[in-house]
């Protein structure tokens, strides 16, 4: 048999079979949307930023969905007629013959395969595009406006802004890619019938190991040596007092030595860190499992916790890595006390303006009910303060006392969003021990093994602290810094 008989003897079944209703609308439903997907990619190219986050919904989602839809509709059409005439015994044993010297059947034939290879090409494409559309910050940050508003604005304001958020929440590879695709179509089921939590839960229950994610781009065994770290917070009297705290981090990493400082002790090949928390935000942790370079593991146990076995057996087991302390890389949210210092060691809320410390952390923590009274009440309140208690600065100094006011209310934009229930606090930061137990859910000196050994508590181990609280550190003089 030729190649040309060969494909004659398959094409005539199709062609006949092919003419059921079923089939023709595959076919309508197909050729439109696809029509519409390639009008819409010429009027994107021309378009200026990202595409709404709804349309780009329509366009990259809905669309190729109703597409492959319509391609399926084709070859489901044929297998149902052929079933239905087998059933009724009308199948023919020989298909009509395709006359392609008839005209209106060659060209519907060629049109046919033009077609198949048009659509290919537009499946291909549109894959690739909904890929990347989904996987974009924008995309992320901004299709679900609400849900997603408290994660998107810290991230946008954090070191990792220009870092696509699948960076760190999905990262490299097929199954994970597969895995992500179908939580998401879980998560848009649960924007849809509002049955989300508020907030998003942290810690993220299946977040990527950080080896896989994180290690991409940040090499951990990179020796950091000592970070110096001067922190200039304000006490609440009319002068706001300043008090400097400066540190010496012991960040470490590997040296030719082996491993040191917090980095290297966390981190290290044949080091490894597992715990037991008994809560879901991993804050109490009473058990932890330590194996050092020789394969010894010792287990500490909290003196203070006196967890039960039933706890211990339902809490989280998990293994130590990066998001263990840098749990908040990118998503984080302050603290008013420690936003406002910021802001005023920074200069963009001025420290001479008297008692704004204690105002402005007053204002931020009222209850505001929406983001908009909010950022009216802050500004009005703050120059009504001053206009009331101090009119002589007020006139004065008026340019200061607007912007205080602006920035004041910008910390509360970027932290406290009351649709999701996101306030002061709600995601604490573990990389540290002042506002939440960080550090400390290990290092509280009560961690105890068997043989006597403690998780350290030296404040030496981690830090010098040069100076606490000091108004004019004598060590920042001595280095030339003031
Ligand atoms: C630098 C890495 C990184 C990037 C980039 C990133 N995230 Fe996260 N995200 C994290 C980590 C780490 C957590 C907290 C994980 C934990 O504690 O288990 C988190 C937590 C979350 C949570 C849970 C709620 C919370 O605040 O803990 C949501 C929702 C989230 N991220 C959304 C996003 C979105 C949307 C983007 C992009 C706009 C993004 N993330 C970009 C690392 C990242
Ligand atoms: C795609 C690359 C990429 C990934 C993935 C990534 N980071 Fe980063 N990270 C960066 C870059 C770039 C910077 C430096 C930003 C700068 O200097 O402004 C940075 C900075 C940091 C810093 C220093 C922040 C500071 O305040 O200076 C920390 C800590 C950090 N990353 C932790 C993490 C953790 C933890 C993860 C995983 C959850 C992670 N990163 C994932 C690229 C990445
Ligand atoms: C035991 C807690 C802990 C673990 C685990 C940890 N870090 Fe850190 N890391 C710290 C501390 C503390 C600092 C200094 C914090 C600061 O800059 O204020 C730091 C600093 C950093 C910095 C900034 C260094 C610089 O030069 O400024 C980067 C980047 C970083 N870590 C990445 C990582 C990555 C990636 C991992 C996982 C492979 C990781 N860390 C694991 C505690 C930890
Ligand atoms: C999950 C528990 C856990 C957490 C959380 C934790 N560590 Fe550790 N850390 C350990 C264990 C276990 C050791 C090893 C104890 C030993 O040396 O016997 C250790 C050792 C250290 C050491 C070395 C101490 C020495 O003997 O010289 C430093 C420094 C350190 N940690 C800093 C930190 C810092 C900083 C943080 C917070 C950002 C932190 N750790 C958070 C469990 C933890
Ligand atoms: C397990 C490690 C560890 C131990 C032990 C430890 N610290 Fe810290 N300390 C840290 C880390 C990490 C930070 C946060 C640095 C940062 O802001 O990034 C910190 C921050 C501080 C700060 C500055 C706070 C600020 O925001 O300005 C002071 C002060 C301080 N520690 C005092 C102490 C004292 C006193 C002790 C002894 C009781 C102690 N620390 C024990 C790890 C430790």
């Amino acid at each position: 048999m030729t190649l040309r008989e060969n494909l004659r003897d398959r094409l005539q079944p199709i062609y006949f079979l092919g003419q059921n209703p079923i089939t023709l609308t595959g076919a309508v439903l197909t050729t439109s949307t696809a029509l519409t997907t390639i009008a819409f990619w010429f009027y994107d190219f021309f378009l200026p930023g990202p595409p709404h986050p709804y349309i780009g919904l329509l366009v990259y989602l809905i669309l190729p969905g109703v597409f492959v839809l319509g391609l399926l509709l084709i070859p489901i059409g044929i297998w149902l007629r052929r079933r239905n005439l087998r059933h009724s015994g009308q199948l023919p044993v020989v298909y009509p013959a395709i006359d392609l010297r008839l005209p209106v059947v060659r060209r519907t034939l060629e049109w046919v395969g033009f077609a198949t290879v048009v659509n290919l090409l537009i499946l291909g494409t549109a894959s690739y595009r909904g890929v990347q559309y989904m996987d974009s910050a924008s995309f992320c940050g901004t299709t679900c406006h609400t849900v997603m508003a408290p994660e998107y604005t810290t991230y946008q304001n954090s070191p990792h802004s220009r870092v696509e958020c699948v960076e760190c929440h999905i990262g490299p590879g097929a199954g994970w890619f597969v895995r992500s695709k179908l939580s998401g179509l879980r998560q848009v089921f649960a924007v849809t019938f509002h049955t989300y939590s508020r907030p998003i839960p942290s810690p993220v229950k299946y977040l990527r190991p950080a080896r896989e994610t994180c290690e991409q781009c940040h090499w951990p065994q990179r020796f950091t040596g000592d970070k110096f770290l001067v922190n200039t917070g304000y006490k609440d009297d009319e002068k706001n007092t300043p008090q400097t705290d400066v540190l010496l981090l012991k960040v470490g990493g590997r040296t030719w030595q082996g491993s040191v400082g917090i980095h290297g002790h966390h981190l290290a090949d044949g080091a490894r860190i597992r715990y037991i928390s008994t809560d879901v935000e991993r804050q109490t942790i009473p058990v932890v499992y330590y194996t050092d370079d020789q394969g010894k593991t010792t287990e500490f146990i909290s003196t203070d916790a006196k967890p039960t076995q039933q706890q211990l057996d339902k809490g989280e087991n998990r293994v130590m890595d990066c998001v263990d302390c840098h749990n908040r890389p990118t998503h984080v949210f302050e603290l008013p006390e420690n936003a406002v210092d910021k802001q005023m060691a920074s200069g963009h809320i001025s420290p001479e303006l008297p008692f704004i410390k204690k105002k402005a952390v007053e204002l931020l923590k009222v209850n505001y009910p929406t983001r908009d009274v909010a950022r009216q009440s802050i500004v009005a309140e703050l120059n009504n303060f001053y206009r009331t208690n101090y009119a002589q600065i007020y006139q004065t100094r008026r340019t200061l006392v607007q912007q205080a006011g602006d920035e004041v209310a910008a910390i509360y934009l970027r932290n406290i969003f009351p649709d999701m229930h996101v306030t002061w606090g709600v995601h604490p930061n573990n990389l540290g021990h002042n506002d939440s137990p960080g550090c400390f859910r290990c290092h509280d000196g009560s961690h105890t093994s068997a043989d006597g050994q403690t998780i350290t508590n030296d404040c030496s181990a981690c830090h010098e602290v040069l100076a606490a609280g000091e108004q004019n550190p004598k060590v920042l003089t001595d280095l030339g810094m003031k």
